[in-house]
């Protein structure tokens, strides 16, 4: 099977996500070279189109791109005449004149990523759409699970806090079950969707029986995305969700995908700690992305597979 965008991780079966995990593996050894650099995607166009603020995807997007030599430009809503009105339609299509051989595009509405790969020739990566999906997120999180502890299977993943308006969760919740993993959910009612249980995963809304977890992925609460006030007081959910030193068993791993707000989903305390994978997951982003990026671009011009050697260096004009 070979990948023309990357939209959702549903469009993902189990050999997908391992070959682009390996694959990654193997960016990794490049990843510590003195020069991080490949010729693969020498000559080829990414464009980052971010209409929400980020810091973890669009960094390593970048910095992905970089490394495979691929030529990158950066488009953010803010400063751009998106403010005077344009469409997204209408950016896109400006933008595709310079011939983008892949576009990375997060939006805070859902479907996003889907219109834009009607609109253009452009590979897409949905880098995340609203609260609907960010598949790249799932496959680092794979990835740094799978180097730490090997595989997935029969693992009990609990994934904690506002998993209604979790682009992450969701996108999670598919990939880890696809590897293998047991997932449960849990948070407060009223962030927890009704209908998630028909996504195979099991609810709770206490986390009296989390020392069952193998790992404890917290949610960011997405202040922004909440029209009404679903929770009493942040310290109110603290006092019932928060993660903390407490609560975590010595023996399970932390995640969480950032920007962490600390004292709401995680002591302050644990970010740091020995158990924390957090730091892991932004390192993976960028190894993960140069092998989305890999596959997007070689699997569609088969003729020119891209190479691995080391770039070579820069000759004078
Ligand atoms: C997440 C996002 O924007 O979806 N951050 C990320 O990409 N690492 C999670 C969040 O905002 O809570």
């Amino acid at each position: 099977m070979s990948m023309s965008h990357l939209l959702s991780i549903e469009d993902l079966d189990r050999a997908a996500i391992e070959r682009i995990v390996s694959q990654a593996e193997r960016f990794a050894e490049v990843a510590d070279r003195e020069i991080k650099k490949v010729p693969a995607l020498r000559g080829r166009m990414v464009l980052n189109l971010f209409y929400e603020s980020s810091t973890r995807t669009r960094s390593s997007f970048e910095l992905a791109a970089k490394r495979l030599s691929a030529d990158v430009v950066n488009f953010a809503a803010g400063g751009s005449s998106v403010e005077k009105g344009e469409s997204l339609k209408d950016t896109v299509l400006t933008l595709s004149a310079h011939r983008p051989d892949v576009i990375v595009i997060r939006t805070p509405w859902v479907g996003s990523a889907e219109l834009v790969s009607r609109w253009c020739n452009a590979a897409v990566v949905n880098a995340g759409d609203g609260k609907h999906e960010h598949p790249t997120q799932a496959l680092l999180d794979v990835y740094t699970l799978r180097r730490r502890l090997g595989a997935l299977d029969g693992m009990q993943v609990w994934i904690v806090g506002d998993v209604a308006h979790s682009r992450v969760a969701r996108s999670n919740i598919i990939a880890l079950q696809r590897m293998g993993a047991k997932v449960t959910v849990a948070g407060p009612p009223t962030l927890i969707p009704r209908d998630i249980e028909a996504m195979g995963c099991e609810v709770r809304y206490t986390l009296q029986e989390m020392h069952r977890a193998d790992v404890v992925y917290a949610l960011r609460m997405q202040l922004e995305r909440m029209t009404d006030s679903l929770v009493p007081s942040r310290r109110e959910y603290a006092a019932w969700y928060q993660i903390n030193s407490r609560r975590l068993r010595p023996r399970q791993l932390l995640m969480h995908p950032g920007p962490v707000n600390r004292g709401v989903e995680l002591a302050g305390e644990i970010v740091e700690s020995p158990r924390s994978l957090i730091a892991a997951q932004v390192e993976a982003g960028v190894v993960v992305r140069m092998a989305v990026l890999y596959e997007l671009l070689s699997g569609a011009r088969p003729a020119e597979k891209p190479s691995l050697r080391p770039a070579p260096e820069p000759q004078p004009a």
